[in-house]
């Protein structure tokens, strides 16, 4: 996006706005899939931009929704179910139900506690079908649930015909840039897998795997990508499990398609520094810069993610 282009188009629409270039968005994910090992697939998830979700169904294999409103998003935009992942701290009952008890392809569903595995496997058993689900590896927080609970749904669903152990799930946290850091999550990982293959003649059918991807928000943020992507795709082929893994990548297939425009509509200062006063929200550049510290030291995303990621500016 040009400057020019930026300011044509400003003639024809009033600020606050976001704008998002389509071909940035192809040449991105191209970018990320060229970068990656080829055996990667990849997972949109839908909470970095939902206004995304559209043009990107078809460019990548899933999209992870992890509220009921990023998936009435992709629900409305007719988007094929059977892309998507339902996750989420919580889900709810009767939504669960619903979804459950629908003909046709089948989503797929994590299970962020055990009360969540009953509840899903009990409308499985309702609805007479079988559940495809991926179990959420806790990283040591809030999120998932613990290697033992996996043991316990091992045992309890050996010829269980309403759930289909699809895999795991395992997400640590956004904006990581240490590679020391994922190699030990991956090892963690191996490890494990081998350990539930010797002991209970488990080894996940496949890894659904956030990386949590840094992105360069700011010009100081600046990083070698394709130094850093060839390092993780090392990382990945040299694990030890083989199955299929899917990356599920958020900030780092949205952030750089959009630009978010805003204007300066009044300017003061005073002994505190120097204010602009803008005409649309401040979170978005708050997020990237004030929130950057937590995040680069590899503490867990904020409490509420922003709802769109772009690129921010203001002009
Ligand atoms: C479960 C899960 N997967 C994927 C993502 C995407 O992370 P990122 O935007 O860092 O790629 C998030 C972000 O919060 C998440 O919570």
């Amino acid at each position: 996006m040009t400057e020019e282009r930026l300011l044509e188009i400003l003639k024809q629409c009033s600020t606050p706005l976001y704008l998002f270039d389509e071909e940035s968005l192809h040449r991105r994910v191209e970018l990320l899939r060229n970068s990656l090992p080829s055996s990667a697939r990849l997972c949109y998830a839908v909470k970095a931009n939902p206004f995304l979700a559209g043009e990107l169904s078809s460019l990548v294999e899933r999209l992870e929704s992890c509220s009921p409103g990023e998936l009435r998003i992709c629900q409305r935009l007719g988007l094929p179910r059977e892309k998507f992942v339902i996750s989420g701290v919580y889900k709810e009952p009767g939504l669960m139900a619903q979804l459950i008890a629908q003909q046709g392809p089948s989503c797929l569903y994590t299970v962020e506690s055990m009360a969540q595995f009953a509840l899903l496997r009990q409308e499985a058993v309702a609805a007479r079908k079988q559940i495809p689900l991926l179990l959420r590896l806790t990283s040591g927080n809030q999120f998932g649930i613990t290697s033992q609970e996996i043991e316990g749904i091992l045992e309890q669903c050996r010829n269980d015909p309403f759930v289909e152990l699809r895999g795991i799930q395992y997400f640590s946290g956004t904006q990581k840039t240490s590679l020391k850091r994922l190699k030990r999550e991956l090892n963690h990982l191996d490890a494990l897998f081998q350990d539930w293959e010797k002991r209970w003649g488990f080894l996940p059918p496949e890894l659904e795997l956030g990386p949590g991807f840094p992105v360069a928000y700011f010009p100081e943020d600046q990083f070698d990508e394709a130094a850093f992507l060839q390092e993780v795709s090392c990382l990945l082929e040299h694990m030890a499990y083989q199955g299929p893994i899917t990356l599920e990548l958020g900030r780092s297939i949205a952030a750089s398609c959009g630009t978010y425009v805003t204007r300066v509509v009044d300017v003061k200062s005073n002994a505190t520094g120097n204010y602009a006063i803008l005409d649309g929200g401040i979170h978005h550049v708050a997020y990237g810069r004030s929130g950057a510290e937590d995040l680069f030291h590899g503490t867990e995303f904020p409490l509420y993610p922003p709802r769109a990621e772009g690129g921010c500016r203001s002009v």
